[in-house]
């Protein structure tokens, strides 16, 4: 019964490549995901739920910019696992606080005994041009995703440096290379790679590892894109590459510090970034030695999405948005 609900929420895709039967690439393991209450977290908790893990599904219930929390949503999908033979537990806590992140991690102590995997997805969205951005649409944003991926990070850290295992997963977006209207989710989802990537290097002599997934799906926030997106996706789509890297599997194969795009059928790997060119100065550089030297030498790495403002203030114009 557990398998055809959850099967139902797949997409026809996965439901041919999954067949009818109950995974296991997550049996005895226990997950906590936050903003489970909807979209990608969503399926995410109820994927892993279907490959038999136990699930804290934390979600503070908010608008899209981040106001009016309702306990509710969590508990939603709580209540999806279990009516379907799994096991989970609601926390209705806010991720940008240290003790919302905390508590977290304490309900799968509490409630199992243990914890194996955290997976950040709770965001928010607040869209302004830089020249006039407020304070009130940077902080929120940054401490939503940012500090609220730190906040379970920290706490679960702890508790698998003990345990000698457990992963951590951290969600980024592509434009984490930039952004024309959303400087301050693009920080911050930078913000969110350089995390990951720390806690995979601090963490690996405790058999730690930590990845990130930067997923394109149909969800209320991607519906708010001001463009069209090339490549979409479902959110059920995304949860089989966090599955993976929850699991035994992925260890084995020492994945960690990695970054993953997940967008529909698609799944890529991104570069680790690296000095490209470098050059050294006979003594000490000098701002005319630079001048004369740096443009055919060191020079620039091209900015990829500056070739297509062009594109995205068109599609911007027309309104595209993808359907949510
Ligand atoms: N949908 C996409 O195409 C896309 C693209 C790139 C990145 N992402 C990222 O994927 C993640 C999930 O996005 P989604 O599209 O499913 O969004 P969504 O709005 O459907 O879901 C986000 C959930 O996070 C919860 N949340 C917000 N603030 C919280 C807080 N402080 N504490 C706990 N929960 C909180 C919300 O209540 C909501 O249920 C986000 O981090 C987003 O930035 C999504």
């Amino acid at each position: 019964m557990f398998v055809s609900r959850v099967l139902k929420n797949l997409t026809v895709r996965q439901k041919l490549r999954e067949g009818a039967d109950v995974g296991n690439f997550l049996a005895g393991k226990v997950v906590a995901v936050t903003g489970a209450g909807r979209g990608i977290g969503r399926a995410v908790a109820l994927a892993c739920a279907h490959e038999g893990a136990k699930v804290v599904v934390n979600d503070y219930g908010v608008s899209m910019e981040g106001g009016e929390p309702r306990s509710g949503i969590a508990e939603g999908v709580v209540k999806e696992i279990v009516a379907e033979g799994g096991s989970a537990v609601a926390v209705a806590d806010d991720v940008s606080t240290m003790a919302g992140g905390q508590r977290i991690v304490d309900t799968a102590l509490a409630e199992y005994g243990r914890l194996d995997g955290v997976v950040c997805v709770a965001g928010i969205l607040r869209e302004r041009m830089l020249f006039n951005m407020s304070e009130e649409e940077w902080d929120p944003v940054v401490a939503t995703h940012l500090k609220g991926t730190f906040t379970v990070f920290r706490a679960a850290a702890a508790v698998m440096r003990k345990q000698k295992s457990g992963t951590l997963i951290g969600f980024t977006s592509g434009n984490h290379q930039g952004s024309v209207a959303q400087a301050n989710y693009a920080s911050a989802k930078g913000g969110i790679i350089s995390l990951v990537r720390s806690a995979a290097l601090g963490l690996n002599k405790y058999g730690v590892t930590a990845n990130c997934v930067a997923p394109v799906a149909r969800t209320r926030m991607s519906a708010n894109v001001p463009m069209e997106l090339a490549e979409m996706g479902e959110p059920e789509d995304v949860a089989p590459m966090v599955v993976y890297l929850l699991s035994d599997q992925a260890k084995e194969q020492e994945i960690t510090g990695q970054v993953y795009t997940v967008a529909g059928p698609k799944i890529a790997v991104w570069a680790q970034p690296r000095e490209l060119r470098s050059a050294y100065a006979d003594g000490a550089w000098t701002p005319e030695s630079i001048a004369e030297s740096l443009p055919g030498g060191v020079g620039q790495d091209p900015m990829p999405m500056l070739g297509k403002l062009k594109e995205m203030a068109e599609a911007a114009a027309r309104k595209d948005r993808p359907n949510a």
